[in-house]
């Protein structure tokens, strides 16, 4: 068998990123960053100097855009955009894109045929409500938003400085990106019925590794499953 999907949800600076890529390494699956599409999809509509309003044009780039995201590689249309997509700037304008109904039905419909052959650890804020909401695995990690904002501040992915300053205006541009995506009509963040939450603000990452692979194997043996 190919594997399951596992589905991981939550906001910014939960801990997804690194809860997936590790859960994906220990279990030999692939780890799908669906946050890395919409920011893809931001930077290329920014470089061809389009209206990012335009929700027409930006699903049809939706579509057609190559890219490559996996295993800490973000290649768009050719060219290497891991760094690029991590600005302040694409940030915002990747919320911007996020909102448009019809760029999530382009993106969520590529995001299905990555990941339908399974043994995919897929991220994101809509996988277990909108992308597999069948999903036997489904993650919904959260954390306080003082906690995420210092993690985010001391993430070298997003460069940008670790004064408490800097933290201060992490916090507020944080609390915009989640006001957006959590009160979107298009698939908001929200925690499936049937998710697990973890409150990862004082656990070592070892510690949510474990929960969801206890969780993955009561899950998926056969003969133990309770629903
Ligand atoms: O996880 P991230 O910060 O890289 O996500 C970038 C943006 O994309 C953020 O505004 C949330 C949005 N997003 C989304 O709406 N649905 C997803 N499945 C993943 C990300």
């Amino acid at each position: 068998m190919a594997g399951f999907i596992i589905a991981i949800d939550g906001p910014s600076g939960a801990g997804k990123g690194t809860i997936a890529r590790a859960v994906a390494a220990r279990l030999g699956y692939r780890h799908i960053d669906t946050g890395a599409m919409y920011r893809a999809l931001a930077w290329k509509a920014l470089r061809e100097a389009l209206d990012l309003a335009d929700e027409e044009a930006m699903a049809a780039l939706a579509a057609r855009l190559d890219f490559e995201i996996g295993d800490g590689v973000v290649r768009v249309d050719g060219h290497d955009a891991g760094w690029a997509i991590r600005t302040p700037e694409i940030d915002k304008a990747a919320a911007t894109v996020a909102r448009q109904p019809k760029v999530r039905a382009a993106l969520i419909a590529r995001q299905r045929r990555l990941g339908a052959s399974g043994g995919v650890v897929m991220e994101g804020r809509d996988i277990g409500t909108a992308v597999f909401p069948d999903a036997p695995v489904k993650i919904y990690l959260d954390a306080s938003p003082e906690e995420r904002a210092r993690r985010r501040a001391t993430d070298s992915a997003h460069a940008v400085g670790r004064g408490p300053l800097a933290i201060r205006e992490i916090a507020t541009a944080l609390e915009e990106r989640d006001r957006s995506d959590r009160t979107r009509t298009a698939s908001p963040l929200l925690q499936a019925s049937d998710a697990i939450a973890i409150d990862t603000t004082a656990l070592p990452i070892d510690d949510v590794v474990r929960q969801v692979l206890d969780l993955v194997e009561k899950r998926t043996s056969p003969g133990r499953r309770n629903g």
